[in-house]
């Protein structure tokens, strides 16, 4: 199947990232969040997003203007309907997506895909909400969704290979490389990202650096485009958190034992850029 129209549920930091990068496919693109002016926002970040790409020259103001119209927001889940695919990106709590995966599949016509951005969580447990779980997937974008090459298909053990194909082919349509892997914690990226990035918070905690020269020793010594504390705050500190927690709960390894410090931050409600402080001040 074709997939001419997409739903993207959740407008949160990879929301309007993931549409900019449907859109730019060709596909029209409804985006879905609980409150219209968060659709709405989200619709006008990714018009900032595009006017910032006509102003370096990189797009041209007409393609800008068709790739915006594409693009419509909603507060109603019923306006996903028509899609051929609908890919969730909502908080990454297993019982939200669960419940959100039983009303799409209520809603969406029959034999579109129904897909995840879970960055860990079981994708097989979304799935049997379903009554079509060899069409449910994970298609996993990374941050920021339209910078970064590689998405991760999710194949869980009732996917269908048709569900498979079409997603890989989706997300290279969209000009990304996929790669495919099984539904276990972390997929391949963050289950080998996320203990590098645990363990740079415990040699904070430790005092065995400073914030600046852990950050600093890996983009000089890895030639890594940041360091582990700035990309923990791009990631959202909440949302690493989650991830980490989904890694210990399936394989009991300590190296995903969140350490404390992380988890205080986000009790403190220091969640990284989308809450202006994590790591490093973004207020100012
Ligand atoms: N942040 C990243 O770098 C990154 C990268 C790849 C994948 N992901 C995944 O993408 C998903 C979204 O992450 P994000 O960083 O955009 O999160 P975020 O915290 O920026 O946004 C979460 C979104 O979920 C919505 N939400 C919260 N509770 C909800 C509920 N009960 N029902 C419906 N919606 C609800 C919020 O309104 C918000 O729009 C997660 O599954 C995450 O693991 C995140």
């Amino acid at each position: 199947m074709a997939i001419e129209r997409v739903g993207i549920v959740g407008s949160g930091i990879m929301g309007s990232g993931i549409a900019e990068v449907a859109a730019k496919a060709g596909v029209t693109v409804v985006l879905r969040s609980r409150k219209q002016e968060s659709a709405d926002a989200m619709v006008a970040a990714l018009g900032a997003s595009l006017a910032k790409q006509v102003s370096r020259g990189k797009l041209d103001e007409a393609e800008a203007g068709v790739i915006s119209d594409r693009v419509s927001a909603t507060a109603d889940l019923d306006a996903l309907a028509d899609s051929d695919l609908v890919l969730e990106s909502v908080v990454e709590d297993l019982d939200v997506k669960r419940q959100l995966f039983g009303e799409l599949d209520r809603i969406v016509k029959d034999g579109a895909i129904l897909a995840t951005n879970t960055s860990t969580l079981p994708v097989v447990e979304m799935a049997i909400e379903t009554g079509r779980p060899e069409r449910v997937c994970g298609i996993h974008f990374f941050n920021p969704a339209p910078m970064m090459s590689l998405v991760e298909v999710i194949r869980t053990l009732v996917s269908s290979d048709e569900t498979i194909a079409e997603a890989h082919a989706f997300a290279q349509g969209a000009g990304k490389t996929s790669v495919e892997v099984k539904d276990e914690a972390g997929f391949i990226v963050n289950a080998l990202l996320f203990p590098y990035l645990n363990n740079a918070v415990r040699m904070l905690e430790n005092g065995t650096a400073s914030r600046d020269d852990i950050d600093a020793a890996m983009k000089g010594g890895c030639n890594f485009p940041m360091g582990p504390l700035a990309l923990l705050d791009l990631v959202g500190l909440d949302t690493s958190l989650s991830i980490l927690d989904a890694l210990y709960e399936e394989f009991k390894d300590p190296n995903y034992a969140a350490v404390p410090r992380l988890r205080r931050m986000v009790a403190a409600g220091l969640l990284g850029r989308k809450s202006g402080e994590g790591f490093f001040d973004y207020r100012r």
